[in-house]
Parts: C-alpha cells; structure tokens; sequence
C-alpha cells in the first residue's frame, strides 16, 4: 500500500470485501452451474448446453471479457440481466437462466455479485456458442409476453412475522439457491405453478424434484432439521435419502459449500412451507424392507424373477443381497429410500440409467450407469431395466408402483415433454393456416368492397 493514500487504501480493502462476498453469493447461487462446463471448462466461459424440451439453450460467457463476455455491462445492465431476464442488447433471455428466482436478490447482493464477476472471475476472450431454438421459439421477443404473464418482477420483503432465522432461510432458498425452478412443478407454457403447488414437486427430464412441502406424508414435514442440514450438506442421510442427477450437481457445486448456519436456516424455512398432500399413504422413506429372495432363489433353474437375475448379476454385490446395504452406508439399503418409496418410479429409472456421481469434500460417491455404460456386459436393456426396478419395488420399495419397458423408453429419452414442445409441431402449420385465413378473408372482403363499388 506504499504510495496509497488512507482514502484509497480504504477503498481498496472495501472492494475486496465486496468481491468476496460477491464470490460467496455467486456460489450460493449457484451461476457455475450452468456458466461453467463440467470437467474442466474455464470458469464461467460458458458454452454449457442446457437441454430444454424446446432444443438446447447456451449458457452465455459470464467472465469480464470485453468481446466475449459481459465485460462491458454497466451494474445497471447486469441487474437488469439478473432480474428481469434482459440482456445488454435489449434481448430477451430464456428463462433457462433462473432469473424469475433472481428477481428477488437485494440491490447490495446485486453489487456484490457485479463486483466479483468484474473483479474477481478472468476473462476469457472466447465467446460461447449462440442459441439457436427452432422456430417460433427462436424469437425472442416472445419472452416478452411470457414475463408479463409468469415473471413476479419484484425484490424480496422480510416477513416481519417470521423469525430472522425463517427470513434468512427464505432468501437463501428463494433469491439465491432458486429451490423452487426444479423442486415446484410447471404449467403448459413451463412457468411455474402458482403458490398452491409451491415446492410440491417437478419434472426434469428423467429426474424427478420430489415434494419438499412441509406435509409430513407427501413432502419433508417428518425430516429433523439435522437431518436436512446434512443432506443439503452431503447428499445422504442413511435411512432416508441420497442425491443424484441435478440435486447431486446443486450439493456438489454450491449447498456443500455454504456455511452451516446457512443450511440450518434454509431447513428452519423448509420445514415450514405450507404443506401440499397427494394420495400418498405414508412417507416415500417409509416403504419396504430386507429380502431373503436372492439367497432363496440362488440355485433355482425354473421359474426365477427376470429383475432378480438383473438384480443379483448387477446391483447385489454393492446394495448386498437384502437390498440393506453396508454397514458403512457407502452403498446405501434400497428399503427407506425415497428413490424406491416414492409413488413414481422416476428416481429409480434414472439411477440405474444415469448412475450417481456426486463429490463431496473430495470423496467420490459413484454407482455406475447402467444406460449407457461403456461396456457392453455391464449395460441393461430397457427391458432388464424395467424388470429390475420391478423387483426394486416389489422387494424394497413401494410395491404399487410399475414399470414398463416404455416408461423405460420415454425416461432414456429424457421425460415426457411439456405441452408447449409437444405442440410445436402443430404451431408452425397452425401459423400457416392462420395466415392462409387471414389472406382469404382479406381478399374476400376487398372483393366484397369492389363489388359494392361497382354496383
Ligand atoms: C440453471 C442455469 C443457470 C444458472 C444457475 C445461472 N445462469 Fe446465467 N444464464 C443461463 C443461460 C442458459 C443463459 C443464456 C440464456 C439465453 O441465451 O437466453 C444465461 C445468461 C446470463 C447472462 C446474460 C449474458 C449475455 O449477455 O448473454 C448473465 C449476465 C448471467 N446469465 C449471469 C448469471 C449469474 C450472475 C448467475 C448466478 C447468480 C447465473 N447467471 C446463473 C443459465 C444460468
Ligand atoms: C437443479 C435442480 C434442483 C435444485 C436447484 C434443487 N433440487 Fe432438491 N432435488 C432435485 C432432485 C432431482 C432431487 C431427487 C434426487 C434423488 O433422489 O436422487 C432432489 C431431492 C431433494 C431432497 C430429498 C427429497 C427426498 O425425498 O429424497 C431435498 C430435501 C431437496 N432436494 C431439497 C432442496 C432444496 C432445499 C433446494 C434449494 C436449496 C433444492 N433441493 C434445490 C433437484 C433440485
Ligand atoms: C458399484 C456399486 C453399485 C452398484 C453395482 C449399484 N449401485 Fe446403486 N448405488 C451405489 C452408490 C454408491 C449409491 C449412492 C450412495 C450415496 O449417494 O451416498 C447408489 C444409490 C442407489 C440408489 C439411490 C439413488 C437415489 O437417487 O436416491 C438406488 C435406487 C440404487 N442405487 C439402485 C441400484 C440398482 C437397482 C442397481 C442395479 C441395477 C444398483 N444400484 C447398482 C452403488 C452401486
């Protein structure tokens, strides 16, 4: 600091607390999960590929490159992008980028968050690919009409009913780790559904982002807060749950690294989110128990379960022949496990289909993925898959729910689209039809006008 004045030495020490609560922020958001590349890419280059049902969406290069990136964004344009989904241009974002959560970030957490990405991220001079959807989502004005319909363009208020503790957690939750864009289930045109199904329970491709609704049968009301806290933490708490697919990604890359108080906070707030109910009779973590079957049917030639001879040449040897797992809990019990107890099979499906690849302070927590293994002798068919799950259900999990080789197929696949992307086919000749009428109509009339001119 020699050669710096008192006013200037203050400023410069306030700048990098500034950039470091930014960073911290930045991680609570979660912005490299979609801003940076798996494995590897420089951080938040961008150049991520999010699949949507509508094609894929690019994350943009974030880093404070002048040509590539967003080095040239006024504080004023780069709120604008956060909170209402707007970029330097004037273009409207998908809201692939969960600007309809981040609307709700403080002013100083906005400043906060400039300054890290201005100050405290390289710039990397590379752009990132551009989007391209298909036609009529290609333009992006239409985001326009979908903002005024969906987007609650509004800062988050305090409930001054609520204890700080609740205040901080629904912030956290909320305004920063967007809980709700995967955990809250989505109308036809993929907004999400109003307060009456807030948190009750989304679709993600295969994954499914279950009930999290304080109701003790259907969402988290009968997990301690402990509990949580260590789930949001490590992705696992024996007897109940473990994290894969994308709430595997949110722990590795962003909830892991926030401080307890912080996890504490958002479990206070979850446990008290009004609760949704389904049909459910009890909860998901409540469902089966240990089996004898694979020592009963060891031996037999005739008549064994096609799931248990996938089960036991496939999933025996790390789940144990009782499905109970080890004692260590490295390889968790497949009875009171949310992914089998639950009444849909998606978690299941996706597991064995996708694996677990979740790290946490440094350890790897892994299964492989059956779907597309690379080795031909270690993966399943679709119908080895439905049959296994079967035996799954049947044996460990909630006996009621079934899987069919299509469902199989529609999860491989990536989930059953939304309305919207299911109609698209029909909106491109739907918008041919129209104009087709519309010159018709037009022509008849000016015929019509002629004739009465004429007459
Ligand atoms: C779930 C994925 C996701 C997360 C999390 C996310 N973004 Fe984005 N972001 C995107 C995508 C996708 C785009 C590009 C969208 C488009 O092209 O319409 C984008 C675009 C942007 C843009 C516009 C840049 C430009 O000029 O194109 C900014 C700025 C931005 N994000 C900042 C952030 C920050 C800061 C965070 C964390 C607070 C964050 N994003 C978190 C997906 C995400
Ligand atoms: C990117 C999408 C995504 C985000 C963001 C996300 N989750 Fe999840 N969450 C999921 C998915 C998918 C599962 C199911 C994972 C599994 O069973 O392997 C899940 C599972 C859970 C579970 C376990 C429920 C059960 O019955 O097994 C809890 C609790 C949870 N999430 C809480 C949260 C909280 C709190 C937040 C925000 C701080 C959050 N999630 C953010 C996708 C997400
Ligand atoms: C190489 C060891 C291994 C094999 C083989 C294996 N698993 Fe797993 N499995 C794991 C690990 C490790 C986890 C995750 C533990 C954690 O998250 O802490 C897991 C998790 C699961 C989960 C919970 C997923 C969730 O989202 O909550 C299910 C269900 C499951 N496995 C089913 C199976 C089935 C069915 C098979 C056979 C097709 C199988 N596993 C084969 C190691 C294995």
């Amino acid at each position: 600091m020699v050669g710096m004045g008192l006013a200037q030495a203050q400023t410069a020490a306030t700048d990098t607390t500034l950039v470091e609560k930014g960073r911290l922020l930045a991680v609570a958001a979660d912005c490299a999960a979609c801003h940076t590349t798996p494995k590897g890419g420089a951080p938040f280059a961008g150049g991520y590929r999010i699949e949507s049902p509508l094609g894929a969406i690019v994350a943009s290069n974030i880093t404070p490159s002048k040509s590539a990136g967003i080095g040239d964004y006024t504080l004023d344009e780069f709120s604008r992008s956060l909170r209402q989904g707007v970029r330097k241009d004037g273009a409207h974002l998908y809201p692939a980028m969960p600007y309809t959560a981040y609307t709700q970030l403080s002013d100083d957490d906005t400043a906060a968050l400039y300054a890290y990405f201005m100050h405290g991220v390289a710039p990397v001079d590379k752009p990132a690919p551009q989007t391209e959807l298909p036609f009529p989502f290609n333009l992006r004005i239409s985001m326009a009409v979908w903002n005024a319909l969906f987007l609650k363009d509004e800062r988050f208020v305090p409930d001054a009913s609520k204890t700080a503790e609740w205040n901080r957690g629904a912030y956290l939750a909320g305004a920063l780790a967007h809980c709700s864009t995967c955990h809250t289930p989505r109308n036809a045109l993929m907004a999400e559904q109003g307060d009456k199904a807030f948190l009750s329970g989304g679709s993600l491709g295969a994954w499914y982002a279950p009930n999290i609704t304080g109701d003790a049968t259907s969402g988290i009301g009968a997990w301690s807060e402990a509990e949580l806290v260590q789930y949001l933490r490590t992705g696992r708490v024996a007897g109940k749950a473990q994290a894969a697919g994308p709430m595997a990604e949110a722990i590795e890359h962003s909830l892991q690294h926030l401080p307890d108080a912080d996890l504490k906070a958002i479990a206070v707030y979850l446990k008290q989110v009004p609760g949704v109910a389904s049909a459910e009779a009890k909860p998901r973590f409540a469902y089966g128990e240990a089996s004898t079957t694979e020592i009963d049917q060891r031996g037999l030639k005739d008549g064994v379960d096609p799931g248990w001879r996938v089960f036991s040449g496939s999933c025996a040897h790390c789940h144990q022949e009782g499905g109970a797992g080890t004692q260590n809990g490295a390889y968790p019990s497949l009875f009171h496990n949310t992914a089998t107890g639950a009444d849909r099979p998606d978690n299941l499906v996706a597991t064995i289909l996708h694996g677990v690849d979740r790290t946490v302070d440094g350890k790897a927590h892994f299964m492989p993925a059956f779907g597309d293994a690379a080795s031909f002798t270690d993966r399943l068919s679709d119908q080895e898959i439905a049959d296994v799950s079967n035996y799954v259900l049947r044996q460990y999990g909630n006996p009621a729910v079934k899987v069919s080789v299509g469902d199989v197929q529609t999860l491989r696949a990536g989930g059953k689209p939304p309305l919207i992307a299911q109609l698209r086919p029909l909106i491109v000749p739907g918008i041919v039809v129209l104009a087709v009428l519309l010159v018709l109509i037009a022509a008849l009339r000016s015929r019509a006008r002629r004739r009465t001119q004429w007459s």
